[in-house]
């Protein structure tokens, strides 16, 4: 190493350690102001993720020592609101010599059917863990079985309960545990997955320390690449009294746009085995970067919203992304919905109304307007940021391409835009930035819209990152995108400049992380 280079590293790694340079590494060019990310390392899926005792808990799969994927544990957050989170340290470390933590779940045991819980000013509940133990032995042959741990500090200790493993299939590739309730028969309910062969195990218990298997399911025609991080929920049908179960199964690779992606099945289930109706393949989100979703297990007392989160990255270059001293961020959360679109049942997920708070000032708000004239209020108004949050409608049923350049500089833009002709919404990163770090990430990514009358677009937009929700979250794009910071300008395209959007509106958004320190 050259003498030079050594001492800049020295340098940055003195600098590393002052307070001044630990709170300015949150205010990163790259650094996600109101979307959650480590302060330091790797963090790829959410999990575990509750409302228990005032407080909202995100745990996810974190590597303590390192920017890489490794010696994966649960790092742990908390927050009161899902957008503003305090960092709480690593909540269940790797069993070093022995084992990883995958990714799991977290559900209140509320009356202590477990007997794990310690009965405190007369409340009987605590919180229980259930995730992968992924052990690989010299030879390198894998094993990954079931594990339980218990919380009674409100989640910042846990401790193995000794009868592990909970479920053990003597498999390599048996992992991501979804427990939630089931209501009808009055017994915990456990999906994981075989991820090489695509398959779903299906267990139940009454007491969350003994599980049965039930039932199995898939791989539903998939017939390469693996399934992970499982889930299974009822959800209602907008404007009627009727539900569906959705199963979703994050594959890996298989996505539209690529790699790693979240595909969902409708269908029904009965307590012990789920049946999918017959649909085509259906994807939560067409753009390159959401995964390993996670649903929140229990949600305030009166609050019925089925809400989860995604990882904001790939696995196609999850450890190339060019943030280097923390890698990884977690989507925005969003509440999810069934909706009959254009006579197609479709899952829908919008952002939490919370997210509402983040408005900082409405730097536009019009009515009918034309693209031209669109784009001189933006020009006379200086609209520009890296922290937007966008709602703009175009004439019903147009057609032509059309849509939003973001992030927009010399060389760099970013479009969110419908493109009827191929009846999508889509995201074009192709120009977006930084792309280098992986063959992968240039691209366009297209979401098939079923109404092609309506042509709404709700973007938020983060300093590194874009989600679309189109059509009051018909379809979802979510991107990465990696801008110089001087690539700030937005402005509205379209072919037909003359033509009118019906409403633009665009907000500055706070960051969440004021105060907050990162690598320390
Ligand atoms: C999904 C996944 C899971 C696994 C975890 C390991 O991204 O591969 O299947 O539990 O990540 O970090």
């Amino acid at each position: 190493m050259s003498r030079v280079l050594f001492r800049f590293l020295a340098c940055a790694l003195c600098l590393a350690s002052l307070p001044s340079f630990a709170q300015s590494a949150y205010d990163e060019p790259w650094r996600p102001q109101y979307h959650f990310t480590p302060a330091k390392n790797f963090m790829n899926d959410p999990n575990g993720l509750v409302f228990y005792k005032g407080e909202y808990h995100l745990f996810y799969q974190y590597n303590p020592e390192g920017s890489v994927w490794g010696h994966m544990s649960w790092g742990h957050a908390v927050s009161d609101d899902m957008l503003h989170w305090k960092h709480l340290p690593v909540a269940i470390p790797e069993a070093v010599g022995k084992y990883m933590i995958y990714s799991g779940s977290v559900v209140i045991d509320r009356n202590n059917v477990s007997g794990l819980c310690v009965v405190s000013e007369g409340d009987p509940s605590c919180l229980l863990a259930i995730f992968t133990a992924a052990a690989k032995d010299a030879q390198g042959k894998e094993h990954q079985d079931q594990h339980l741990a218990y919380s009674n500090d409100r989640g910042r200790t846990w401790t193995e309960y000794s009868g592990n493993p909970i479920a053990d299939l003597d498999k390599p590739d048996f992992r991501d545990p979804k427990v939630f309730w089931y209501e009808p028969q009055k017994k915990w309910v456990m999906v994981a997955v075989l991820a090489d062969e695509r398959q779903l195990e299906l267990f139940d218990s009454k007491d969350l320390k003994h599980w049965k298997l039930e039932s199995t399911f898939g791989p539903a025609g998939d017939s390469e690449g693996q399934w992970e991080c499982p889930d299974l929920f009822e959800l209602s049908i907008e404007g009627t009294s009727e539900t569906k179960w959705v199963l979703a199964v994050n594959r890996n690779p298989g996505a539209p746009a690529g790699g790693t992606g979240t595909r969902y099945l409708l269908g029904s289930f009965d307590g012990q085995k789920f049946t999918a109706d017959e649909t085509p393949t259906l994807w939560a989100d067409y753009g390159k970067d959401f995964y390993a979703t996670h649903r929140f297990s229990s949600m305030p007392a009166g609050d019925d919203r089925t809400v989860w989160m995604g990882w904001i990255g790939n696995w196609q270059y999850a450890n190339k992304e060019p943030t280097v001293l923390w890698r990884g961020a977690q989507s925005l959360p969003r509440e999810l919905h069934l909706r009959n679109v254009a006579g197609q049942l479709r899952m829908v997920q919008t952002p939490i109304a919370e997210t509402e708070k983040l408005r900082n000032e409405k730097l536009l708000d019009t009515g009918s307007i034309s693209v031209d004239e669109a784009n001189q209020r933006l020009k006379k108004a200086a609209v520009h940021g890296e922290l937007l949050e966008v709602e703009i409608e175009f004439q019903s049923a147009s057609t032509g391409t059309m849509g939003v350049r973001l992030r927009k500089g010399p060389q760099q833009e970013t479009l969110v835009g419908f493109s009827p002709s191929e009846k999508s919404a889509f995201i074009d990163r192709t120009h977006s930035g930084e792309a280098a770090f992986s063959k992968d990430f240039a691209g366009r990514h297209l979401a098939p819209v079923l109404n092609a009358k309506e042509r709404k677009l709700h973007i938020y937009l983060d300093r590194s990152s874009v989600e679309a929700f189109v059509n009051g979250g018909e379809a979802v794009l979510t991107d990465r995108i990696y801008p110089s910071e001087e690539s700030k300008e937005i402005e509205v395209f379209w072919d037909s400049p003359q033509a009118k959007v019906v409403s633009l509106r665009i907000w500055s958004l706070r960051s969440v992380w004021q105060g907050q320190k990162a690598h320390e």
